[in-house]
């Protein structure tokens, strides 16, 4: 598994200069631009929709980007971030009332599906899925803030989420996000992951190029 995707959240990202931040990281190395949508419903905290992501696009930003929906409810902002350009749209079981349906409607609508579990969020919620998902996406933070630290009961999730695509024989990415830094991510491979959501531990830098190639080095080893 060397085919590990780093995704820079822009909930850390200068916001007043996004389009320039966001060209910055892309040539420091960013595989994916990680989206995070915020509702102050949902989760404590509010941020940008879908005309920000649709700005991005017009600013000539072409890479991945992977918005993560911490919103209630959720199935009426999935065509409009379709339309605005998200290629990935991951969003928490528990916030829709018909998972299946929230599903069916990302990739109706011409993007990857992912379902996103909190730290207490139970697995169950995989059970019928797995066979239409291409992310699964667990948070190792509580939601609604960049610059928290990692649980690390998450690395046991991860192993039993890993053991589970595997078993299934689908193509599922295992996402990880939350407190991801240079001096964990290798632990974290190691647990299964082979995407990294990291927000402070690269925008909180000067030179965000360091970061991701220390990272890279880490996920090499
Ligand atoms: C938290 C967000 C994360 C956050 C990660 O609710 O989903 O994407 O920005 O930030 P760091 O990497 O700083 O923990
Ligand atoms: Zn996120």
């Amino acid at each position: 598994q060397l085919d590990y995707l780093i995704a820079p959240s822009i909930l850390s990202a200068d916001l007043a200069r996004l389009g320039e931040d966001v060209d910055k990281v892309l040539h420091a190395g960013a595989d994916v631009i990680h989206f995070d949508v915020m509702d102050n419903h949902y989760v404590p905290n509010l941020t940008f929709g879908p005309m920000v992501c649709k700005a991005l696009r017009d600013y000539g930003i072409t890479a991945p980007i992977d918005v993560h929906l911490m919103v209630k409810p959720v199935d009426s902002l999935i065509p409009d971030f379709a339309k605005a350009g998200a290629n990935i749209i991951t969003f928490h079981p528990e916030a829709s009332e018909h998972i299946d349906r929230t599903i069916s409607l990302i990739r109706d609508n011409g993007c990857q599906a992912g379902l996103v579990f909190n730290p207490a969020t139970p697995l169950h919620y995989l059970d019928h899925v797995m066979d239409k998902l291409d992310v699964i996406l667990l948070m190792s933070v509580n939601p609604g803030f960049g610059g928290q630290s990692f649980i690390p009961h998450t690395l046991d999730k991860l192993r039993q989420v890993r053991t589970l695509i595997d078993q299934s024989g689908y193509n599922i990415r295992l996402e990880v996000d939350g407190g991801v830094k240079v001096d964990n991510i290798a632990q974290i491979a190691a647990a299964g992951a082979d995407m990294f959501v990291a927000g402070s531990a690269i925008f909180n830098q000067p030179d965000y190029q360091a970061v991701i190639t220390q990272m890279r080095a880490e996920l090499a080893k």
